[in-house]
């Protein structure tokens, strides 16, 4: 019996929320249902709520500092969920995996360094590198046996001695793959070889779907951990991005001090209060819940994966082994990107992410987020086919 509803459909418009009140702004229509943007209509879960409540109740919201109950939180999360040993001193924060993310590149790295991304791949990487000055140096990502794999013969063939960094998503958005344990170690060892540090975006880490298993590229051994920074958030998972609030992780205590040096150049690392609550929430109470979440979500796949077979077999669906986002494969209509984004937003009425904004690896991809009630997901994905039937 499940304890929580994941059909109940939640009105989201009129809260400021992007996915549906920017919808004029960016799909030039209010009536585009949305399954883009990377939160889910589900409801947070009472134990994050009723945590955030009760700090309301004491209603001075002054400076504060982490106590030990919220890293002890992480630790045993970490612990449960990955079987990752992590000390306190390893544990930084940031407000958000974007803002980290930049901070690492700024702590680690010059201007003029080499960062190397892996399209197709969460498109604020490349900002994260051409924004802060440094090179991007572009290591596609390979399609093999269905999923995604590195193509570490082109990874060697492009390294220069000013790469510095490599900027890993695990698992990956957008084609959610949970990298192997052979894949990590293979990928860690050359940049161990050439001196490259990774950056690893961890953030979908929680959604993992049954038959595999997340790798923090820490544990791939004693060197990689050194060499690692690693990225974490309860935001996609228990549906709080709104509060801006993320874990970093760096066992090397050289970086470590480099990190919490750019961090605390801003004043960033303490944070906010109601985030510091909603994540020892969530990680205190969040794991029967998550077990649920990722029962539907994998339900919505398999409803989409047999939608989409019986109704659009033209479209190819990259089987994910993480997260609420699915990788579509459009290439078999012969649209180019601009002609499908509009040919989806006009004649369907559906909002998705445009694959190419992820490189152009992604061209005449499309990138659904199945986070929502299956009733929602039902309307898009009829949409779809009513929009593409004949063509
Ligand atoms: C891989 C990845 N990293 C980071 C983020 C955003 O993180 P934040 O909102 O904490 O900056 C997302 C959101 O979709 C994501 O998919």
């Amino acid at each position: 019996m499940s304890k929580y509803n994941f059909d109940e459909i939640i009105p989201r418009e009129g809260t400021n929320c992007i996915k549906y009140d920017a919808r004029r702004q960016i799909f030039k229509s209010a009536g585009v249902l949305p399954l883009w943007v990377a939160d889910t209509d589900f409801r947070t879960p009472d134990f994050i709520t009723d945590a955030i409540k009760k700090r309301t109740e004491h209603e001075i919201f002054g400076y504060t500092f982490k106590p030990d109950s919220y890293y002890n939180s992480i630790i045993y999360w970490m612990q449960r969920r990955h079987n990752w040993t992590v000390k306190k001193e390893w544990i930084s924060s940031s407000p958000g995996v974007v803002a980290g993310l930049t901070l690492a590149v700024e702590a680690f790295s010059n201007p003029g360094d080499g960062v190397v991304v892996q399209p197709p791949v969460y498109f604020p990487f490349f900002s994260c590198v051409k924004g802060t000055g440094r090179k991007m140096v572009q290591n596609p990502l390979k399609i093999e046996n269905g999923r995604y794999t590195f193509d570490f013969h082109d990874l060697k063939s492009k390294i220069t001695k000013e790469t510095r960094l490599l900027m890993l998503c695990n698992p990956q958005n957008p084609g959610g793959m949970v990298w192997k344990a052979e894949e990590l170690e293979e990928l860690s060892s050359i940049c161990i070889d050439n001196n490259i540090i990774i950056i690893s975006d961890e953030i979908h880490s929680d959604l993992i779907y049954k038959g595999n298993r997340h790798i923090p590229v820490s544990m791939v051994s004693e060197e990689t951990a050194q060499n690692s920074v690693v990225l974490m958030a309860p935001s996609k998972t228990f549906n709080v991005a709104g509060l801006a609030t993320s874990v970093v992780i760096i066992p090397d205590r050289k970086k470590f001090e480099l990190y919490e040096k750019a961090l605390n150049l801003g004043h960033l690392g303490m944070g906010n209060i109601f985030g510091s609550v909603a994540l020892e929430a969530a990680y205190t109470y969040g794991d029967e819940w998550l077990e649920e979440l990722l029962e539907y979500l994998w339900n919505n796949f398999l409803y989409l994966e047999n939608f989409f077979k019986n109704n659009l077999p033209k479209v190819k669906v990259m089987k994910p082994e993480a997260t609420y986002l699915i990788w579509l494969d459009f290439r078999e209509y012969g649209m180019d990107d601009s002609e499908l984004t509009k040919f989806i937003v006009r004649k369907a009425k559906v909002g998705l992410n445009n694959g190419a904004r992820f490189g152009i690896e992604g061209d005449g991809w499309m990138r659904l987020n199945i986070g929502c009630p299956r009733s929602i997901l039902t309307e898009g994905l009829e949409r779809l086919a009513n929009a593409f039937s004949g063509i």
